[in-house]
């Protein structure tokens, strides 16, 4: 069953506060051979050698569990959409069909496009419609993604599919000579939870957890395959690992105690490589990894407990928070490859904070619900920035063209929150006065707020005037999203 937030709040009184029920079977080990989405590159068309990219956002039945078909919907396929992949400074012309029976939109995560173009609640593509944006990419080479942005409606439509990747390379990043042969050395990882009921069907919002916490599952999917193993045929292999949940927070590892070779983040690769045990994941954010593997060896990727994660649904097959993401294989005679590693990547774009102009802040609020006043069939979650929850007819915040910002986000909160800001990259300055963790150091489009805490960010506002069609900020966590924690602002 799927509720829409609405239906949800209406419907509160009678949902219980029951735990989500159908848990389908055990975990059994990775017996599925991971999934790689389609890539696609786009026709070279119409003028001046526009890259055209066909996109139909439909429904369709998915096999996740066995002997199980799950309702689902994606993009050129039943569940998630292909890869997309071009190069910096190459123009794009996108045609988004919408063959769904209900509106949709496709936001460009992390892009620096014309907000018209930006995908937003504010682009509906009404059933049977098709959609034409179409800009030039402007990004460091990075990995990122596209999903649906329907107002109250986006974490809904992304956990039944609506989302697929969006990889840029760039003059930099081909110097390197990082893996890049898609789905052999360059593989993508899309990690995502949910819940089924015993008909197959996802579970969404049948809880006061999904409303409150955000929606998570106790089965992971990757690349929309559970229980996946990968075999890699290459010594070094590069991972670019996108956390597409709704709101739940990883803590990657590998499960052999070996650190994990970070090279890179949300919007760009880093300065250097950086090692690190465990990296946090928050809803949107992306890192890159490169791991190099002896013949034969299997390594686990994992997921372990982290501090932020109170009240989080218990994985299928987990224990104590621990649980599996994908296996990954060797083979017997992988290709041996350069193994030296750069030991400098990109010059990674920076601010300096005396150029700012101004600096805002932003204070996420939202009442924390005891079971005490969760009776009211009427009742609203108010969720909000500064105060306000999103209303698509007010503009928050001015911006003035060409200006460096800081912006201030404040945690008021008692759960994590992962801040995104459109239309740019921006630099994290500091977490509560400290410099952000190393895997943090390049450009980002999504940082973790936790609770109570205060995260400075710092950007310019670049290229893009529009006094009439807004940009979003907010949480990405998408129930929270949904419930009202977002902004709009203009850049003028
Ligand atoms: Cu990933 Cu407002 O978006
Ligand atoms: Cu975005
Ligand atoms: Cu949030």
């Amino acid at each position: 069953m799927v509720l829409s937030r609405r239906d949800f709040i209406v419907g509160a009184a009678a949902t219980t506060l029951a735990l989500p029920s159908g848990r389908v079977r055990a975990a059994e080990g990775f017996v599925n051979p991971l999934r790689i989405p389609a890539l696609l590159e786009g026709k070279k068309g119409g003028d001046a050698g526009t890259l055209q990219f066909d996109l139909d956002v439909t429904s369709g039945r998915s096999n996740f569990l066995p002997g199980l078909s799950t309702p689902t919907i994606g993009i050129n396929g039943p569940y998630l959409g292909p890869t997309i992949r071009c190069r910096a400074g190459d123009r794009v012309a996108l045609r988004v069909k919408n063959s769904l029976d209900e509106p949709t939109t496709l936001h460009w995560h992390g892009f620096h496009v014309p907000a018209r173009h930006d995908g937003g609640p504010h682009q509906i593509i009404n059933p049977g419609q098709v959609w034409e944006p179409s800009f030039e990419i402007k990004q460091k080479a990075s990995m990122f993604w596209y999903h649906s942005h329907l107002v109250e409606q986006t974490g809904e439509q992304v956990a039944r599919g609506l989302a697929g990747l969006f990889l840029i390379e760039d003059e930099e990043s081909r110097a390197l000579e990082l893996p890049s042969e898609y789905g052999v050395d360059d593989i993508p990882l899309v990690i995502q939870d949910r819940r089924f009921s015993s008909d197959g069907s996802f579970e969404y919002m049948t809880s006061m957890g999904d409303a409150e916490v955000g929606y998570q599952g106790d089965v992971i999917l990757v690349n929309g395959t559970v229980d996946p193993y990968v075999e890699l045929r290459r010594q070094r292999t590069r991972l670019r690992i996108l956390n597409g949940s709704n709101s739940r927070i990883y803590m990657l590892g590998r499960d052999d105690g070996t650190d994990l070779l970070v090279i890179g983040g949300d919007g760009s690769l880093l300065g250097r490589p950086v090692r690190m045990k465990r990296v946090t994941l928050a809803p949107a954010e992306r890192i890159e990894l490169l791991v190099d593997m002896q013949p034969g060896q299997r390594v686990t990727l994992m997921s372990y407990p982290s501090a932020g994660a109170m009240g989080d649904m218990k994985m299928r097959g987990g224990r104590d928070g621990v649980f599996p993401i994908v296996e990954l294989r060797a083979g017997t005679r992988p290709d041996s490859a350069n193994v030296s590693i750069p030991e400098r990547l990109i010059q990674v774009p920076h601010w300096n904070p005396a150029q700012a102009a101004r600096t805002r802040t932003f204070t996420l609020n939202m009442m924390t619900m005891s079971i005490g006043r969760w009776t009211g069939p009427a009742m609203e979650l108010p969720m909000g920035i500064n105060g306000h929850s999103m209303d698509m007819d007010r503009i928050d915040v001015q911006v003035p063209l060409g200006s460096v910002e800081i912006w201030e986000i404040r945690n008021a909160t008692q759960l994590p929150h992962p801040f995104h800001i459109h239309d740019i990259q921006f630099r994290v300055l500091d977490r509560d006065g400290s410099p952000p963790q190393p895997h943090e150091q390049g450009l980002k489009d999504t940082v973790l707020v936790d609770s109570g805490s205060t995260v400075r960010v710092i950007t310019e506002f670049a290229d893009f005037a529009d006094p009439k069609n807004p940009y979003m900020y907010h949480c990405h966590n998408l129930e929270h999203e949904d419930a009202g924690m977002m902004g709009q602002f203009v850049v003028v």
